[in-house]
């Protein structure tokens, strides 16, 4: 069969605030190790808004997103059953298979990645820019494919005794909800795991005092010295933004609680009324039947008399931060704590911090940055995807991630909506 010359696609075009859906060339193997992938569904994301604002720094026009699920309709020479010594999917990658593609290429090879730090791969791109077009098309071409893309038959998930049920259930998750692993709940859910793990958080997650309660101290014979109180160990934490990033950390740190028997007081921040009031339904939902723990939803303005009371001024141990601007940062240094931690996955394209080298010695605060090493915590992801169906399973509904999908010829209404935070999380059906 020869594949089409054509294909549609949703094009960015510089400076800000434009998008058409265009007909751009059919994507070619362009390296051996490329696939070619026929998109079934792709998302809007809060990091494609950086781009349509214009405040991303590019200046040429490129076919946008970054998160796509779809179907291998052509590999390159590389994928061979022969194929030795490298990530697996280059032996076993079938046309025909149904694949999920994190937001950035990872080869699966290099130090980087490695190491489970997938997202600063050597060879590390980002879908949805002029040099990797993005999944906003009807066919995409996805670099280093053996490293980046999964196929959900082969996951092998490290939680024991789980396997077998998680291999029942995946292959009953809709298109839809494998869209949220492209990027917002791996992203989620990196940003509670970094904020839970953190050095500073461990105290109250492990009710050992500084620093007993890290397992890499090997003090021999010395006794962490007692005298804890019971609110020495409720764990204070802020999470600003509540797009659909925000909620998914909101929703990864609640996992993490209620399967620890933390106890914890967590307030949800937001400008918007709307993400407000959704994540307190979804709140609602998860609380159920749990009897530890406390979700306050806030305004900016309330946010700060919330945590003074629940801390006596003291303040948040962690602030996680999933907006992109320097006045979520700035709330996020008022809000963390002496020897707090402030662990942003928002996008930053400021050329400065809005703290002082000062301001934070003087707290004692740890910056934690950065995009998400989506390859690395997948596992991790999926098993909170399965688990939360009732929240990622469904579309529209009262307490649903995903608010609708919706054909291209939407798109440019869907960019202008999510951006002013009139819906939620949009998919893009390039069929429909
Ligand atoms: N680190 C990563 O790997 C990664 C991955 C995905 C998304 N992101 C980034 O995460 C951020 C959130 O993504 P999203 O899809 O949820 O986007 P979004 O734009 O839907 O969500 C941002 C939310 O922040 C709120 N907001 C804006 N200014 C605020 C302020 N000063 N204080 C409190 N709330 C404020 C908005 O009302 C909105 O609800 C974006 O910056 C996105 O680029 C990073
Ligand atoms: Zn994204
Ligand atoms: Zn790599």
């Amino acid at each position: 069969m020869s594949s089409p010359v054509d294909q549609l696609a949703i094009l960015w075009y510089p400076p800000a605030y434009d998008i058409r859906v265009e007909k751009v060339a059919f994507p070619r193997i362009e390296h051996p190790d490329d696939a070619i992938v026929k998109v079934k569904l792709a998302g809007l994301c809060g990091s494609d808004l950086h781009i349509y604002r214009g405040t991303a720094g590019l200046t040429e026009s490129c076919v946008c997103g970054h998160e796509f699920v779809g179907e291998v309709i052509e590999l390159g020479s590389s994928f061979h059953p022969a194929s030795r010594d490298r990530p697996s999917l280059y032996s076993t990658l079938k046309v025909g298979d149904k694949v999920i593609s994190p937001f950035t290429v990872s080869c699966g090879e290099c130090h980087f990645c490695r190491l489970g730090f997938t997202c600063r791969c050597a060879e590390c791109c980002l879908f949805g820019t002029p040099s990797t077009p993005g999944g906003q098309a009807q066919y995409v071409r996805v670099p280093k494919a053996g490293g980046t893309l999964y196929r959900l038959g082969e996951v092998v998930v490290a939680y024991a005794g789980q396997e077998l049920e998680m291999r029942r259930s995946i292959p009953k998750l809709a298109d839809s909800s494998l869209l949220m692993l492209c990027d917002i709940l791996p992203t989620g859910v990196f940003a509670a795991f970094q904020a839970l793990n953190h050095p500073k958080s461990l105290p109250m997650t492990t009710s050992h005092p500084y620093p007993h309660s890290s397992t890499i101290v090997t003090l021999k014979g010395a006794q962490a010295p007692s005298g804890l109180r019971q609110h020495d160990t409720v764990l204070l934490i802020a999470v600003i933004g509540l797009g659909p990033v925000g909620m998914c950390a909101c929703i990864a740190a609640l996992d993490t609680f209620y399967t620890k028997g933390l106890d914890f007081k967590l307030v949800a921040i937001d400008l918007n009324e709307a993400r407000r009031s959704k994540l307190a339904r979804i709140y609602s939902k998860i609380s159920q039947e749990q009897e530890r723990g406390y979700l306050q939803v806030a305004s900016i303005e309330d946010s700060r008399n919330i945590v003074s009371e629940w801390s006596n001024g003291v303040g948040c141990s962690v602030v996680l931060e999933a907006v992109g601007n320097n006045s979520a940062l700035s709330l996020a240094y008022e809000l963390v704590r002496p020897f707090g931690c402030i662990t942003s996955v928002g996008v930053h394209s400021n050329s400065t911090v809005p703290f002082t080298g000062q301001e934070l010695y003087d707290k004692n605060v740890s910056l934690d940055f950065g995009r998400c090493p989506v390859r690395a915590m997948f596992p991790m992801a999926l098993d909170l995807l399965v688990r939360r169906q009732d929240i990622f399973g469904e579309i529209g509904g009262e307490v649903s991630l995903v608010d609708k999908v919706v054909g291209f010829s939407e798109a440019g209404r869907m960019y202008e909506e999510f951006d002013k935070g009139k819906c939620g999380k949009v998919l893009f059906d390039p069929w429909k």
